[in-house]
Order: C-alpha cells, then sequence, then structure tokens
C-alpha cells in the first residue's frame, strides 16, 4: 500500500515539502468505499457541454497548488475526458488488492479511458455494469489519504448520481452552468436530484460567463447574463464564481495541460484559485454544520478526527 507521501509523486507535486493543510471531513459511514478520504465532491450538471470536466480537472490543481492532497475520478462511463485533459494514458497497475490510480500534476487519477485499448471507442454498458465499474473505481482503487476526491460526473442526472448517493457519503457537489436561459432547465433537474438523494449543494459554478475581447477590453456577456445566481438562488447556495470564456481553457485543456497548470497566473487560472478557495471554506461549513447535526460518530473509528473537530 503506497499513500500520498509516496516517491512517486509526480516532482511538481506541491505537497512534497510541506505537510497539507487541515482540512475537516466528512462523516463517512461503516462501510464508506473510500475512509481515508475527507471530502468527496460531485462535479455536476443536468446539462452536457457545459464545462465540467474542465471545471473538475483545474479545481482539482487549484486545490492541490494549495497543498491540499487530491484525487480526481472520472465517473464519465460514456465519454471520459480525463485522460486528454490531463495528457495522460498508460494503464494502472494492480496489486491483486488494489489498483494504483496514476499521478499527474500531482493529482491521483483514475478514469475508464486508461482501461480502454481504443479511448475513442464507444462505450457500451448495461445499467448494473455500469455501477459495479463505478464502485470498482472507488473501493478497488488505492486513493489513499486525501482531502478532496473530485468526480466529474456525466451529464444528465439520474444513474450515476443515485448511485454515488447511495454507497459513499459524497458530502458537497458543485453544480456547472453556463449563462444562458436555455442551459438553466436541465441544471435545475440536477439540483431537485441532489435534494431528493440527499447530497448537499455546496455551490454553483457559472463557466463561459462572458469573455474579454482584444479590441475593446470591454467585458461581453456572449451568452446573457444572471444563469449562475438563478441555480444559485435555488439551490439555496453560493455561487462560487464566474469563469470567463477563454480560448486559452480549451487550448490548454486539448494539449494535456489544464491552464491552472499551464498559466497558473493568467487571468482565468486566478479565477479557478478563488473559486477553490470559497469552495473549501463553504465545504467546511457545511461539514461543521452536519457534525453538529451528529450526536455519534458513525465511522466507527475510521476518522481520525470527530466529525466537528477543527484546526
Ligand atoms: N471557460 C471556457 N472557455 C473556453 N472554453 C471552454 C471553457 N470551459 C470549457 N471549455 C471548452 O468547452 C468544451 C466542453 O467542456 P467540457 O468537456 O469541460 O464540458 P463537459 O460539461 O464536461 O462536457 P460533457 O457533458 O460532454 O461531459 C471543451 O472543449 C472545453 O475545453
Ligand atoms: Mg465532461
Ligand atoms: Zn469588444
Amino acid at each position: 500500500m503506497s499513500d500520498s507521501q509516496s516517491s512517486d509523486a509526480h516532482p511538481s507535486d506541491p505537497q512534497r515539502n510541506a505537510p497539507p493543510p487541515e482540512v475537516s471531513s466528512r462523516n463517512p459511514a461503516p462501510d464508506d468505499p473510500v475512509p481515508g478520504v475527507k471530502n468527496v465532491l460531485l462535479v455536476m450538471s443536468g446539462k452536457g457541454g457545459v464545462g465540467k470536466s474542465t471545471v473538475a480537472t483545474n479545481l482539482s490543481l487549484a486545490l492541490a497548488r494549495q497543498g491540499y492532497r487530491v484525487g480526481l475520478l472520472d465517473a464519465d462511463m460514456y465519454g471520459p475526458s480525463i485522460p486528454t485533459m490531463l495528457g495522460i494514458t498508460g494503464q494502472p497497475l494492480s496489486d491483486g488488492k488494489k489498483i494504483q490510480p496514476l499521478q499527474r500534476f500531482g493529482l491521483k487519477l483514475m478514469s475508464l479511458g486508461f482501461l480502454l485499448e481504443d479511448p475513442k471507442a464507444a462505450v457500451v454498458w448495461r445499467g448494473p455494469m455500469l455501477h459495479g465499474a463505478l464502485m470498482q473505481f472507488l473501493g478497488e482503487v488505492d486513493w489513499g489519504e486525501l482531502d478532496f476526491l473530485l468526480l466529474d460526473l456525466p451529464p444528465g442526472t439520474g444513474d450515476v448520481a443515485l448511485t454515488l448517493s447511495q454507497k459513499v457519503r459524497s458530502n458537497g457537489s458543485v453544480i456547472v452552468t453556463t449563462p444562458q436561459e436555455v442551459a438553466l432547465q436541465d441544471v435545475y433537474k440536477s439540483v431537485s436530484m441532489n435534494r431528493k438523494v440527499g447530497i448537499p449543494i455546496t455551490g454553483v459554478i457559472e463557466n463561459e460567463s462572458y469573455f474579454i475581447c482584444d479590441g475593446c477590453d470591454k467585458r461581453h456577456e456572449l451568452f446573457g447574463s444572471g444563469g449562475g445566481q438563478k441555480i444559485a438562488e435555488m439551490a439555496e447556495a453560493p455561487l462560487l464564481g464566474q469563469l470567463p470564456l477563454d480560448p486559452q481553457v480549451r487550448q490548454w485543456g486539448d494539449a494535456g495541460t489544464p491552464v491552472v497548470q499551464a498559466a497558473p497566473r493568467s487571468p482565468v487560472a486566478e479565477a479557478f484559485l478563488e473559486i477553490s478557495r470559497k469552495l473549501v471554506e463553504r465545504l467546511d461549513e457545511q461539514n461543521r454544520q452536519a457534525g453538529a447535526d451528529l450526536s455519534i460518530d458513525r465511522s466507527g473509528g475510521v476518522n481520525r478526527h470527530l466529525p466537528i473537530t477543527r484546526s
């Protein structure tokens, strides 16, 4: 068993020297598949193509830059995009007990894309197989001790979120939307889904909110405005931030080095960093509230800290 301090960490791994900053934890059930993970965070949206995978990868990197130990699980079993976005391929190894996640830029990674011979081939799943594979990615991968495990969810709501809600105590979710009205109906559905299955909504991120053009330096709201705020109000959760539409985001994503890693001082990377800080704060509030609601530690002694402990 290796843990996040293992020597195979990427050289740019910001956690190599300093201990990770203290972060509060969810309260996993005794049969939780990832007991060493303090926070399980779903990145989702009812709508396709709004930037879930972009947000999941860049937020993961933004958290890692703050010194947290971060894993990213590509829960998109139909169209995995983590391998492309992080420029990584390769077969994860198994010691017969646990599968070792791949590592890149200090993140621990797992994606169905790593296991396919032809990553571009269509994958056909029957429901139970899909659920089984997802549970294997959680329980049989050696995630070790992590501060955050982010799950990049496929578009839509139903299946994956439901499976997850039943098997792992996800203590937060981030809803990604774009500003335009047509996107909102689908995004509302994921909000109400989370409500139904009891996954707390940590915040909303509005992607492709505006475009700053070279011509006049003005902020152009190409897709209208106010969508993120509307979703946030419905979800009774904060709007964690607005991200610009920036060609760099797509270019770096396609090149396999997300913008937060490639150009950490660019305005869009700064926006991701700011969002990641707000996210940690808000998640911490949610953890403390949840802790305050609990009278017993249900982790069966697995938790090193009681749910309400804070540094
Ligand atoms: N802020 C942005 N500026 C420019 N391009 C962006 C931005 N956000 C996302 N993109 C680009 O838009 C495309 C779709 O993004 P992404 O794959 O992250 O969406 P998604 O919601 O995960 O899609 P799917 O529903 O298919 O999983 C990608 O090519 C990505 O690089
Ligand atoms: Mg995606
Ligand atoms: Zn202009």
